[in-house]
């Protein structure tokens, strides 16, 4: 049976599950915050589940309203100012990947010291993909490695990377079929799950029903079985 040691996530649909209520999209960011929590807490109880790396704001998210924008970066900075207390209650180790030096000194202030705070727990490690892209870690990745006398290997790549763990669950909430930029290189053999739910309506249920089936996939990493 498969374990489901790092799991990945593409939080999709908060915008359009607050349109469908009449609601504005921001609303749906806040209830996504809580979903968060809530399978946190649940990847916290399960053992085998090593590290959980949720997809909080790409490097393209940029590209959306200003107001928008903002509000995702004052809901950043009071969410995890909110769950320091709940992070150790359960053990979580947060940290974060991405290029973090793209925000207001204030966040990457929050962000360090929740980091620092958490960094004795041993439970679950929460990774956060903040001001992150896929293309954009590995562009960083190769130009700290550009002097190397050697050549690169894939070990030295891992390294550098801001994610250094290979992906073996990965989960994509609203309905798309796209990566947009997401753990390019950590899901090379990752199992891929999509589902129509939108992210405010995701539940631990639901990721329990996605395990279930991870379990049984017959994974190969290109042998035989
Ligand atoms: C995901 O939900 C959260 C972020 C990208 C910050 P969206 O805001 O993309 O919601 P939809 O996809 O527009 O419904
Ligand atoms: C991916 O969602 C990014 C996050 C969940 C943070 P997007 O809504 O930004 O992705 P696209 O634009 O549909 O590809
Ligand atoms: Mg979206």
């Amino acid at each position: 049976m498969n374990k489901a040691k790092h799991i990945a996530i593409i939080m999709d649909g908060n915008g359009r599950w607050a349109e469908a209520q009449g609601k504005k999209r921001v609303k749906g960011h806040e209830e996504g915050a809580k979903v968060v929590k809530a399978i946190t807490t649940y990847c916290s109880s399960i053992a085998e589940i090593e590290r959980l790396t949720l997809y909080a704001f790409s490097t393209e998210n940029w590209k959306r309203p200003r107001l928008e924008v903002e509000f995702l970066m004052k809901l950043l900075d009071t969410y995890l100012q909110k769950e320091l207390p709940v992070y150790l209650q359960n053990n979580v180790r947060f940290e974060a990947i991405g290029d973090i030096q793209g925000f207001s000194k204030k966040l990457q202030k929050t962000i360090k010291t929740v980091e620092e705070k958490t960094a004795h727990c041993d439970g679950l490690t929460q990774s956060l993909a903040l001001n992150y892209g896929s293309q954009d870690e590995i562009l960083r990745a190769m130009n700290r490695l550009k002097n190397s006398q050697e050549d690169i290997t894939l070990e030295m790549m891992s390294k550098e990377l801001d994610c250094k763990h290979d992906v073996d669950l990965l989960i994509r909430t609203g309905g798309d079929h796209r990566l947009s930029n997401f753990l390019l290189w950590q899901s090379a053999y990752a199992e891929l799950f999509f589902t129509d739910i939108l992210w405010p309506d995701f539940t631990p249920k639901e990721l329990e029903k996605i395990i279930k089936k991870f379990t049984k996939v017959e994974r190969r990493f290109g042998g035989l079985k």
